[in-house]
């Protein structure tokens, strides 16, 4: 393995990503897996287990895929992979909005199976009770609003937000009920800047953009956009610091000749009788 193996340490809390409002941006991207996990801990301040795991990894039409199960088992293996950054776990559709009941004992499962330091709603107004009751039971919460992917089946599509003035006065009031309920910070996602931008400003929480503004408090991306593994459409707000789709691309053709070929394996990878190591 190589030298990046998680050490013991101490984890950025998220009272402490709080304390960083209108500071040093805060940088967080999604993982799903342990050796993500591993890569990104030393340079990113929070990691996400995003329910985005259902269409980037599980294939997915929507994150409407992802289950308590899965964030679990995702959870974990970001936790097992990190040891710096504040990580927090996705709370998936229809685990939370029904009742504030189910939406703590829910919170509950993610933070005591995985060990992550707190969870993530979509909505505003609408689920500012169930923030409230699981900050109360002593679960940091981090919110999201703006465009909110779960909803897509009921709203048609991806729509971006805050083009009208009138769509623009609901994030507003989405922006503070998510802070007066208590989270720690909230993701806009799918906004327009100007609007993104009036959000950062009139709240007390740091805010992480994701397709919002450069004047939030953080920056988001999928990991998978971020290092150029997506495979369908790339979206507008996604800049692509590698290009891995090519290279697994040229990988696989590379190994498929080699095996044809019976160039690969070579004698450098057989084990002879005398005592080799594996
Ligand atoms: O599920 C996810 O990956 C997210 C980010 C896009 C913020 O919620």
């Amino acid at each position: 393995m190589a030298s990046d193996a998680p050490v013991a340490g101490r984890r950025i809390t998220p009272a402490e990503l709080s304390a960083r409002k209108g500071g040093d941006p805060i940088v967080c991207l999604t993982a799903y897996t342990y050796p993500i996990a591993r890569l990104l801990d030393p340079h990113v301040d929070l990691l996400l287990i995003g329910d985005s795991v259902a269409m980037v990894l599980h294939g997915h039409p929507n994150t409407l895929g992802a289950t308590m199960d899965m964030m679990v088992a995702h959870g974990q293996a970001v936790m097992r992979g990190s040891s710096r950054a504040c990580v927090v776990v996705d709370m998936p559709a229809g685990s939370y909005e029904d009742t504030v009941e189910n939406a703590v004992a829910c919170a509950r499962r993610l933070v005591d199976e995985t060990g992550c330091d707190a969870v993530k709603l979509e909505g505003g107004v609408a689920i500012a009770a169930q923030i409230a009751a699981i900050v109360a039971a002593g679960i940091p919460v981090m919110g999201h609003i703006g465009l909110l992917p779960q909803s897509v089946e009921k709203e048609g599509g991806y729509k971006i937000k805050g083009r009208s003035e009138a769509n623009a006065e609901l994030l507003y009031a989405d922006a503070r009920a998510v802070e007066a309920a208590g989270a720690f910070s909230v993701v806009i996602e799918g906004t327009v800047e100007p609007v993104a931008t009036e959000i950062t400003r009139r709240i007390s929480i740091p805010t992480i953009g994701i397709g919002a503004s450069d004047k939030c408090d953080g920056q988001v991306l999928v990991i998978d956009d971020a290092i150029g593994l997506t495979v369908d459409r790339v979206p507008k707000f996604v800049k692509e610091y590698a290009l891995l789709r090519d290279t697994v691309s040229k990988a696989a053709a590379d190994y498929a000749r080699d095996v044809r070929s019976r160039a690969f394996p070579g004698p450098e990878h057989l084990f002879s009788l005398s005592k080799d190591k594996a």
